[in-house]
């Protein structure tokens, strides 16, 4: 299938593996690149420039296709070395990078004058047209769905993705609650081109995660994400646990006096040990309401493919019926 993002990313299929902290390594991203999608490495995962640029030639050793790199911009008492993961990424040749967080205005002209393609994921229209205005060559438009951090608005992809059609002349892809082939289909005829998938890829065979970490998606029903830190504006959708509860019982608990620091315990420091340990009430990790719709751990190829074969069918045997 080809689209305006097969055709900027140089990629086979319209499907993008988003950026995931202790999960996009480049086990996941090759597997994702192989498999004819695009495969995104995790850079804040690795933190320091060395360690990404180690990262990156491993995955150059996995996979001949396109991968990119995210850069997720948060606020941050001891910010990590952006100047340097971005000049790693820049003599690493990676030629994609996905945005995330804050505005990425200032590290756009070392990225662009390096030909590098930047996608920049946004859970608004408004940020949509700000990340177009300033330069981004695609966006990720993330609904309320989305495992992570959905932003404040709460609107869902229903009326966030056709909004943001729309609104912009970028290309972008459909982000949030994105599991299958409807997903795909839905996204394209809102007006994507293409889509973006954060939880799904989690449980798949080579994702590079523990066990019960995609025992516990495929075990989870739609009902299951609770939306934590509200009350700091920095809202992450995330899968239930005895650690979630803890946490939102302090946020009802101290209501307006919530601190970040209150919460230190069961947010700081978690994700190696539920991603590489599969300790899975160590804290809140982000997922998706899309868990609902994962039924299998299939490998990343076979994924791909069914999601592209259904969609294919969906188009020419479902739709074409009522277009009759
Ligand atoms: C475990 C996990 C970790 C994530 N970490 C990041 C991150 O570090 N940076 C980022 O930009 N997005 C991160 N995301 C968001 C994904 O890139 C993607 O936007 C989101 O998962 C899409 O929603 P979905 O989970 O419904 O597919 C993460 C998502 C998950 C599930």
């Amino acid at each position: 299938m080809k689209t305006k993002i097969t055709e900027m990313f140089g990629i086979e299929h319209p499907i993008i593996q988003g950026g995931m902290h202790y999960v996009g390594f480049a086990e996941m991203a090759a597997a994702v690149s192989n498999a004819g999608g695009l495969g995104i490495i995790t850079g804040l995962t690795q933190g320091t420039p060395e360690k990404l640029a180690n990262e990156i030639a491993r995955c150059k050793d996995m996979t001949d296709k396109p991968f990119g790199v995210n850069l997720t911009f948060l606020p941050s008492v001891t910010p990590p070395d952006y100047p340097g993961l971005v000049k790693t990424i820049v003599d690493s040749g990676v030629k994609i990078v996905e945005t995330a967080g804050n505005n990425p205005q200032q590290w756009l002209p070392a990225l662009k004058d390096a030909g590098i393609k930047v996608i920049h994921k946004c859970t608004s229209v408004r940020h949509s047209v700000k990340a177009q205005s300033i330069g981004c060559d695609a966006v990720s438009v993330d609904g309320f769905e989305c495992g992570g951090h959905p932003g404040e608005d709460d609107i869902p992809n229903f009326i966030l993705l056709p909004r943001a059609a729309d609104e912009l002349e970028i290309p972008f892809v459909a982000s949030g609650g994105m599991a299958d082939a409807r997903s795909l289909v839905s996204a394209l005829a809102m007006g994507a081109e293409g889509m973006n998938m954060g939880t799904r890829f989690i449980a798949t065979k080579e994702a590079p995660v523990h066990e019960n970490v995609k025992q516990a998606l495929v075990a989870a029903s739609e009902l299951d994400t609770r939306l934590v830190m509200r009350p700091l504006r920095n809202t992450e959708r995330v899968l239930n646990n005895a650690a979630v509860e803890a946490l939102l019982e302090k946020e009802k608990k101290l209501g307006a006096d919530l601190k970040f620091e209150d919460i230190l315990p069961e947010v700081a420091g978690v994700y190696p040990k539920i991603m590489t340990d599969g300790n899975m009430d160590a804290g809140a990790w982000s997922c998706g309401m899309v868990a609902g719709l994962i039924y299998d751990i299939p490998t990343v190829q076979k994924l791909v493919d069914r999601i592209m074969s259904e969609a294919e069918a969906i188009i020419s045997d479902r739709l074409a019926k009522f277009a009759a």
